[in-house]
């Protein structure tokens, strides 16, 4: 896979966890703790991997540089909304209101990623780079992830 396949895949992955998530209501309590701890794996997995093999690179680069500053923030608003979830019980109202405002967030920054960035970086760097950039970004997911086990489990706490 390219890179920007790999990075489209994390993509539509999270934005479809994240639409499943505010289907469900607050009777569904279980269900929506099961899906949320999905999307916060998912979404911590990509965002470091993504810091390390891809925005790295693109902070050298002039014509990359500043949407990757912009991104970065993007990536903190995510955690610090990831952390506001973790701290509400899922049949709280301001659970879901957060969860939307995260979905919101989330798509907002995967459209920049996906329509500004994406074309710099098909302009800016070699086959070469991209493929480099696409090993670096599986190896580092695949790091991450051991089967049965969630990723970023919240010590002491609905950990699987
Ligand atoms: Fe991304
Ligand atoms: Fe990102």
């Amino acid at each position: 896979m390219t890179i920007f396949q790999i990075l489209k895949t994390d993509h539509n992955n999270v934005k479809t966890i994240l639409k499943r998530i505010e289907k469900l209501d607050e009777t569904e309590q279980a269900e929506r703790l099961e899906l949320f701890e999905q999307v916060k794996d998912e979404l911590l997995i990509h965002l470091k991997a993504e810091e390390k093999a891809v925005y790295l690179k693109l902070k050298q680069e002039d014509s990359t540089r500043e949407l990757t500053f912009e991104a970065l923030e993007e990536h903190g608003l995510v955690q610090y909304l990831l952390q506001q979830i973790d701290s509400v019980d899922p049949e709280d109202e301001r659970w879901s209101a957060k969860v939307t405002v995260l979905r919101e967030v989330v798509e907002h920054h995967i459209n920049d990623e996906e329509k500004e960035i994406f074309p710099e970086m098909k302009k800016s760097f070699s086959s070469r780079e991209l493929g480099e950039m696409a090993r670096e970004m599986e190896a580092l997911k695949k790091e991450r992830r051991i089967p049965g086990r969630r990723a970023f489990a919240k010590a002491g706490k609905r950990a699987a």
